[in-house]
């Protein structure tokens, strides 16, 4: 089974989840809602970064999953630059024996900057480059 979990601040997180979830046919769920995280082949992992840093509460709750939960993960990066990585979460993964599949980071709204995104373009980028990686 392949999930989507997303953690949002602002609500950027959540459209690109749920865009996601929509074309990928994938359940998209807020990490606030506890997703049970169990048997997942591959978990999209939707999240921002804030204060140049990925979201401690994406880390607290990635901390909290048991071995063999997950076999690979995806991770989907927003920011205001659109160039940082969610570099903790990877070292998580790592450390988890959980496979990093890949990273592709994107522009996304941040007060007057980046307005509108992310938009559907970036939706379907992020789905090309999630399938790309799964047919692979
Ligand atoms: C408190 C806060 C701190 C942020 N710090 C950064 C930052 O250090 N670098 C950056 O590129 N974007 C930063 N951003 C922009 C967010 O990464 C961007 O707005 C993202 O879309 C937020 O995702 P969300 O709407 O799912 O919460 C910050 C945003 C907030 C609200």
């Amino acid at each position: 089974m392949n999930k989507i979990i997303y953690f949002t601040k602002s609500g950027n997180s959540k459209i690109m989840a749920n865009g996601l979830s929509e074309v990928l046919n994938i359940e998209a769920i807020n990490i606030l809602d506890k997703p049970i995280i169990k048997n997942i082949e591959t978990l999209i992992v939707v999240s921002a970064i804030y204060k140049f840093q990925d979201s401690p509460e994406m880390r607290a709750f990635i901390d909290t999953f048991e071995k063999d939960s997950v076999n690979n993960a995806i991770i989907i990066t927003l920011s205001a630059s659109g160039f940082m990585s969610q570099k903790k979460i990877i070292e998580m993964f790592h450390k988890k024996e959980i496979r990093t599949l890949g990273e592709k980071t994107f522009k996304s709204s941040f007060l007057m900057i980046n307005k509108n995104r992310p938009n559907s373009g970036d939706i379907d980028n992020a789905k090309d480059f999630i399938i790309n990686i799964i047919k692979n």
